[in-house]
């Protein structure tokens, strides 16, 4: 397994993290306590944790609980509304 860098966008500017790839985006976020909503404890059903991910065509949105990165990217937690 190798170290990924992810770097993410926040309000009070960006914060820059390591991983291991592979692991899920929502336990990565957690350990680095980036503020997140999950209610539903990470069972993919509430949709709260949507993370807009950035790359060269412009960005996506995933569900933080249900994806695993696997290389360097730059992210966003979307605002709950
Ligand atoms: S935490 Fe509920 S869908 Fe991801």
């Amino acid at each position: 397994m190798s170290e990924i860098t992810i770097t993410v966008k926040q309000d009070d500017g960006d914060k820059v993290i390591k991983a291991t790839s592979g692991a899920n985006l929502l336990s990565i976020l957690k350990e680095n306590q980036i503020p997140i909503h999950t209610p539903c404890g990470g069972c993919g059903f509430c949709t709260c944790c949507k993370v807009e991910v950035f790359g060269k065509n412009g960005s996506t949105e995933l569900l933080a609980c249900r994806s695993s990165i696997y290389a360097d990217c730059t992210i966003r937690v979307v605002p709950f509304p």
